[in-house]
C-alpha cells in the first residue's frame, strides 16, 4: 500500500513538471525560504528557473549597456534624485538589452516558465556588485535593486526567451569579460580628464569592443560621458563587433568634441 502511494505520488510530481517545464502549468510552486520571501513585501510565488528557456528565434543580438555612476549622479537629467554613497568609481550595468530584426525588443509578456522570481535572482552572484540600483529610493537598497531589477527584466529580459537567472548571471559574465575600467586604462582613457568620444575612445578601442558612447549633462550643462554600450551575440555569451554606424549619441559634435569623464 505505501509503495503503490509512493508510485502514485511520483507520477503526479513528474507530470507536474513536464507541464511547467513547457510552461502551461500554472500551479504555483511553493518554495519555503521565508527568511528570504520576508525581505520583499511583495514577492510572487517563486518558480523553479525554466529548464529550458523558451525561443529566442527574435533576438538577433543584445546591447549591453554600462553606466558610469559619477555621471548619472550628476546628471541634470536626474536632478531629483539622490545616489547611494559612496558613488561607485567603476562601471555599473544598466541593462543587457535584447535586440531584434526592428530594434528592441520591449515588454514582454513572461511565460509562467519564465516569470521574474525574486529569491532565484537574488541569488545570482555578484548582481548587487554589478547592476546596482544607483539612486535612493522609499526602500533599503537590497530592495531598491530587485525592483531595479525585476523593471529591467519585465520591459527587456523577458523578451531573452532566457529564464531570469540565466539572464542576470550571463550579464554579469559579460560585465566581468569586458573588465570595462580597466580595458579604457589600457588606453589611456581615466576619470577626471576630458575625452572626445572620437577619436580618443571609440577610435582607439579594439575593433570587437567598440562601444556606442551616449553623452549626458551636468547640472553646469557641461558634457560628459555616461555610457557606454556594446554588441552581444544572440546567445548573449560574447561581445561581437558593432556593425552600425550609430557610435554616439547625445554627444555635441558627432563625437569629435571632448567631453568630461568625472570621478
Ligand atoms: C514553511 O515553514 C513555516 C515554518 O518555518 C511553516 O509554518 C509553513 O507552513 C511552511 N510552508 C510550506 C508551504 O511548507
Ligand atoms: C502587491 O502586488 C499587488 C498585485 O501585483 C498590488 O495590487 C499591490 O498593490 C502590491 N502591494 C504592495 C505593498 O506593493
Ligand atoms: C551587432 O551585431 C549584429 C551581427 O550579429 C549586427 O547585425 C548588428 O547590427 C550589430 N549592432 C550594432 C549596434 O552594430
Amino acid at each position: 500500500m505505501a509503495s503503490l502511494r509512493c508510485i502514485l505520488l511520483l507520477s503526479v510530481i513528474s507530470i507536474f513538471f513536464l507541464l511547467s517545464a513547457d510552461g502551461i502549468s500554472t500551479v504555483p510552486q511553493h518554495s519555503n525560504d521565508s527568511k528570504v520571501t520576508m525581505m520583499f513585501s511583495n514577492s510572487s510565488q517563486p518558480n523553479a528557473p525554466a529548464k529550458t528557456p523558451s525561443s529566442n528565434n527574435d533576438v538577433t543580438h543584445y546591447l549591453l549597456v554600462l553606466q558610469w555612476p559619477p555621471s548619472v549622479c550628476n546628471s541634470v537629467k536626474y536632478s531629483g534624485k539622490i545616489c547611494n554613497t559612496p558613488i561607485p568609481q567603476d562601471f555599473k550595468l544598466h541593462g543587457l538589452w535584447p535586440q531584434g530584426k526592428a530594434g528592441s525588443l520591449l515588454d514582454c509578456v513572461p511565460s509562467a516558465a519564465n516569470k521574474f522570481n525574486t529569491i532565484e535572482v537574488f541569488k545570482v552572484t555578484k548582481l548587487a556588485t554589478v547592476w546596482p540600483q544607483l539612486f535612493k529610493g522609499e526602500n533599503k537598497p537590497s530592495i531598491e535593486n530587485v525592483n531595479f531589477w525585476r523593471h529591467e527584466w519585465d520591459k527587456h529580459g523577458a523578451c531573452s526567451g532566457l529564464n531570469p537567472v540565466d539572464y542576470f548571471k550571463k550579464a554579469v559574465n559579460l560585465y566581468d569579460t569586458l573588465k570595462l575600467k580597466l580595458l579604457l586604462e589600457n588606453y589611456n582613457v581615466q576619470p577626471g580628464n576630458m575625452y572626445a568620444p572620437r577619436p580618443d575612445i571609440i577610435d582607439v578601442l579594439p575593433r570587437k569592443q567598440k562601444p556606442k558612447v551616449t553623452c549626458g549633462v551636468n547640472i553646469k550643462g557641461q558634457f560628459q560621458i555616461q555610457e557606454l554600450s556594446f554588441n552581444v551575440t544572440a546567445a548573449a555569451d560574447n561581445i561581437q563587433p558593432i556593425t552600425l554606424a550609430i557610435k554616439v549619441s547625445d554627444c555635441p559634435n558627432r563625437g569629435y568634441n571632448p567631453v568630461g569623464f568625472p570621478n
